[in-house]
């Protein structure tokens, strides 16, 4: 387990950093994987960044889900459902790890003391004093059977006498735990020494437990600050003199990109909801229900959805309001009702509404087959068992979640989606008969989602071929529809239909922007709706998408809309703060619309000044 957090204090996104053509976590990752000593190699990250770093080249990656203190807390999270007997703790910022190394730490758990040991480490010997001095170095002292006695920052022993030619060793930020150990030391509060010199490994120690030292005279290099980075890229040189000519030739990269799954089936026309009977016929399993999840604002219209539905005597009706953005507790809230109404699994879940429903219809099928609350899912590829069928619906058009690999949902700490394989629906029913009755503002709002999907996906640092095809369709059908004045409202709604699953695609392989981070933090502090939120907040955003902007005022006259004003004005500094955070959160969003220096380019202060403009 590779323990990788994005924000170092000492050296920010040191692990992002270029060494030799490739960032200093990929290295890392591909010399543990490379050491082929073990059964899986993870990087357990809390940062976007980082998590796509890894799983787009082919890695494994875990989103850790809480906030953690010290590396050992966020492996230790990661495994704790794993089964496994010994983990490895290898520290990201070693690209030089080597397999010797490893190997040594390894056999302390086949030794004949292995009954004693509840974690093993790794240390090497120093000569230069200057390193001794230095805080950043960790220095270990050991007992006569090399177990730990203490870890510290300063020189230890201190060289009162000068003639005795103790050698000093350096600790080295490799263990191995017994699974057990790693999970007591999760448990355990931090005491003073651990808290004084900021050394994990002491907790262990000021709770009684024996650290079996291993010397290894491997010296390698940890990326601590810029200049540990200039001679790890001498050594790289040293060992590829090839990569020190290739500053500006493409790097020739054999990455494994991202695998995504599609919508396998979909069904368009006017009307061809009336199919829909036909379609889960098919999929029925016995006599288990087909629930079908509906936006309540048809609850009172129900020859419109209703009449149109075969349902058997076992099917079941849910209405969901969607006066707010969906919830992790709504999705668990659902899945007990379901569970608590039958015996059996349902046959399919059936989202009919608008990209709210679609994504709460999509995480009731995803927790029906997996444990837990849906909160836990949230993040990359955490999904362990295929969901239950499900099929999309649409009856408002513009979010893409009909397409989309990702249901984004408010849970406790964060907004954030479910993105998995299991996540796309198996069936999309599109009819543009079923948005023609969308209040106007409404669908000028949700119209507007997709294009500014086009908007953030075409400018961005991301851009390429794939999501570019797409996103210039929608781009252009969102002209079509909301610029020019010569469409019929059936062509103008069938479209739009096909704008929103064009837009949904170009995000696909790409991301979104500003708009979206920004949008993401009012829908976090005020509930306020993803495709009111997206254009309150893009209306403002003429200095990052200049034409974008003009044309979406120009769209917003030609249809006489007006948006709310002030919706910060009485916000407390908290919320302005939490708004701030949820947003610069969002790090791949930021990267995508500034590039990979977007920190140069917004931090909290200049997002506060736009929020208190809205
Ligand atoms: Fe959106």
């Amino acid at each position: 387990m590779i323990p990788a957090r994005y924000a170092a204090t000492r050296f920010p996104a040191k692990l992002m950093q270029d060494l030799g053509g490739k960032s200093v976590i990929r290295r890392t990752y591909e010399a543990t994987v490379n050491s082929g000593l073990f059964d899986s190699v993870y990087v357990v990250t809390d940062s976007d960044i980082i998590y796509k770093e890894i799983a787009s080249n082919g890695g494994k990656a875990i989103m850790s889900v809480k906030e953690h203190d010290c590396g050992s807390d966020r492996i230790a999270e990661a495994v704790e459902d794993m089964d496994v007997d010994i983990v490895v703790n290898v520290q990201g910022d070693e690209p030089f790890t080597d397999r010797e190394s490893l190997e040594k730490v390894l056999s302390v758990f086949y030794a004949e003391d292995s009954d004693k040991v509840d974690l093993a480490s790794l240390m090497t010997p120093m000569d230069d004093w200057d390193d001794i001095m230095n805080p950043n170095s960790v220095k270990v002292i050991v007992d006569e059977n090399n177990y730990a006695l203490y870890f510290s920052r300063a020189p230890i022993p201190y060289p009162r006498e000068k003639e005795i030619n103790h050698v000093y060793h350096k600790h080295k930020g490799v263990y191995a735990f017994r699974k057990q150990a790693l999970l007591d030391f999760y448990h355990l509060p931090m005491r003073s020494l651990e808290a004084s010199e900021k050394i994990e490994c002491i907790r262990y120690l000021e709770y009684g437990k024996n650290i079996k030292m291993i010397e290894t005279s491997h010296e390698g290099v940890e990326i601590d600050t810029p200049e540990d980075l200039e001679r790890a890229k001498k050594i790289i040189n040293k060992e590829n003199p090839l990569i020190t000519k290739s500053i500006n030739t493409p790097v020739i990269q054999t990455t494994n990109h991202r695998n995504f799954p599609m919508v396998p089936k979909v069904v368009f026309g006017k009307g061809c909801f009336n199919q829909i009977g036909k379609i889960l016929s098919d999929k029925r399993n016995g006599i288990a229900p087909f629930v079908y999840l509906i936006d309540s604002v048809f609850e009172n219209n129900t020859s419109f959805i209703e009449e149109r539905l075969s349902l058997s005597s076992t099917d079941e009706i849910i209405y969901v309001s969607t006066a707010e953005e969906p919830k992790t507790s709504q999705v668990d809230e659902i899945v007990s009702k379901i569970k608590n109404s039958y015996q059996f699994i349902p046959s399919g879940i059936i989202g009919i509404g608008g990209g709210s429903i679609l994504d709460l219809s999509k995480a009731v099928a995803i927790m029906l087959t997996n444990p837990g609350s849906a909160s836990e899912y949230q993040g990359w590829d955490l999904v362990k068992n295929k969901a239950v069928y499900h099929v999309g619906v649409p009856t408002i058009s513009g979010t893409g979640a009909e397409v989309s690999r990702t249901t984004v949902l408010t849970g406790p700490e964060r907004k954030l989606g479910i993105n998995s394989d299991y996540t796309p629906f198996d069936q999309v029913i599109l009819d543009p008969e079923l948005i023609k009755d969308v209040p106007k503002d409404q669908w000028f709002y949700t119209g507007m989602d997709c294009y500014i999907h086009c908007v953030e996906s075409l400018d961005g640092t991301y851009l390429n071929a794939f999501s570019q095809s797409y996103g210039e369709k929608a781009l252009d059908l969102c002209n079509e529809i909301f610029l020019e004045n010569n469409l019929s409202k059936e062509d103008s709604d069938a479209k739009l239909m096909m704008a929103s699953w064009h837009g949904g695609m170009s995000i696909a392989y790409s991301q979104v922007g500003v708009a979206h981070a920004m949008s993401y933090g009012l829908a976090y502090v005020l509930g306020t709706k993803h495709g009111i939120g997206n254009c309150i907040v893009f209306d403002k955003l003429g200095e990052y998408y200049p034409k974008g902007v003009e044309v979406f005022k120009k769209m917003k006259d030609y249809h006489g809309i007006n948006l709310p004003e002030g919706i910060c004005a009485n916000i407390t500094e908290e919320q302005l703060n939490t708004m701030t955070t949820v947003a610069l959160g969002l790090e791949p969003l930021w990267e995508n619309a500034l590039g990979p220096d977007w920190k140069s380019k917004i931090n909290a202060s200049k997002l506060k000044e736009i929020y208190r403009s809205l």
